[in-house]
């Protein structure tokens, strides 16, 4: 097998940012320095969200195209409906960046990144694997800082949060990435995407991986496999071209339940890097190890015959 440099190439970060404006005066009681938290209201809406995706999984919906494979429910757009609803009533002054809406940037210092619905296949063919994944992002000048963020599993009543600095919490108990410092002793997971999926080399990457490890895991929803990280369920997680909105909450619940994400390469993530990689950071040298060597076509493994398994 060849090196796969030679059909990946790095895709250029995308800039969400549109023009600096004037934020609108806060008409909420919030304090700036966030001694408010913003946990309480982004957990109530999450949860919110949640029993409304569970109301549409119960009664079964109409799927739709956005690409091939690539599908929306009425249950998407719904459940962003009501999270936008929920957060400009409370916080008027806010920017909200949703999957299914998009941004409409009136140059808030506060920016919320919202997946209403983050594993719409699964949810789709009724496998009970999703979430809602809400993160708060605060901008002082040129820094971006996400402060908080809230991922519900409304299938398992799972709310997992996190504020920055304050650690991380599953239904309101105190979370830690896992102890395993060998890639070996390792559960891993990954995601494939659903638009241009023949360009995706992941598969090298699962193949090769899945060898070096107790395996590697495809639930379907990358906000719950990040969450799964933080909580030491996962060892760590990796997936290409995620959006924002899939790693906004998820990547901040990694990082405050003590482990480490970044880009393949180890350089740090950014939310518009389309490059995750997170782990329990003991492990997290080897996993950019084996991504540099699985680039570079170094060792890797050929696919056996079918027929020489079958003896
Ligand atoms: C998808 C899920 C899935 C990941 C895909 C995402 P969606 O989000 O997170 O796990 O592998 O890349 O697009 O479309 O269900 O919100
Ligand atoms: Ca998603
Ligand atoms: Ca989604």
């Amino acid at each position: 097998m060849g090196c796969l440099s030679v059909f990946y190439s790095r895709p250029n970060s995308y800039n969400l940012k549109t023009q600096n404006l004037t934020p609108e005066t806060s008409k909420t009681t919030v304090n700036d320095n966030f001694k408010a938290s913003f946990i309480p209201a982004m957990s109530a809406i999450a949860r919110e969200a949640g029993g409304l995706l569970m109301q549409y999984f119960h009664q079964g919906l109409k799927i739709e195209y956005k690409g091939d494979a690539d599908l929306v429910t009425a249950a998407d757009r719904a459940s962003e409906a009501l999270i936008r609803e929920r957060v400009s009533k409370q916080f008027p002054s806010h920017d909200v960046l949703g999957e299914e809406q998009g941004l409409k940037d009136r140059g808030s210092e506060y920016r919320w990144y919202v997946d209403p619905l983050d594993g719409t296949t699964n949810f789709a063919h009724g496998f009970p694997v999703f979430s809602v994944s809400i993160a708060l992002e605060h901008r002082s000048g040129d820094e971006e800082v996400r402060i908080a963020g809230v991922v519900y599993d409304p299938t398992r009543d799972e709310l997992f949060t996190a504020e920055k600095g304050k650690g991380a919490q599953l239904n309101g108990k105190p979370i830690h990435v896992s102890k395993a410092a060998l890639l070996k002793e390792c559960l891993l997971a990954t995601g494939f995407p659903s638009h241009k999926r023949h360009k995706n080399p992941n598969i090298f990457f699962y193949h090769q991986i899945t060898l070096k490890t107790h395996g590697v895991r495809r639930a379907g929803s990358a906000a719950l496999d990040l969450c799964n990280v933080a909580c030491g369920r996962f060892d760590g997680f990796w997936e290409f071209n995620l959006n924002p909105w899939d790693t906004a909450a998820g990547a901040l619940l990694v990082e405050e339940a003590g482990g480490r994400v970044s880009r393949f390469d180890g350089s740090p993530f950014e939310l518009n890097s389309r490059e995750t990689l997170a782990s329990n950071g003991f492990v997290h040298d080897a996993l950019v190890h084996e991504f540099e060597e699985i680039f570079a076509g170094r060792g890797l493994e050929p696919l056996p015959d079918p027929r020489v398994y079958q003896r």
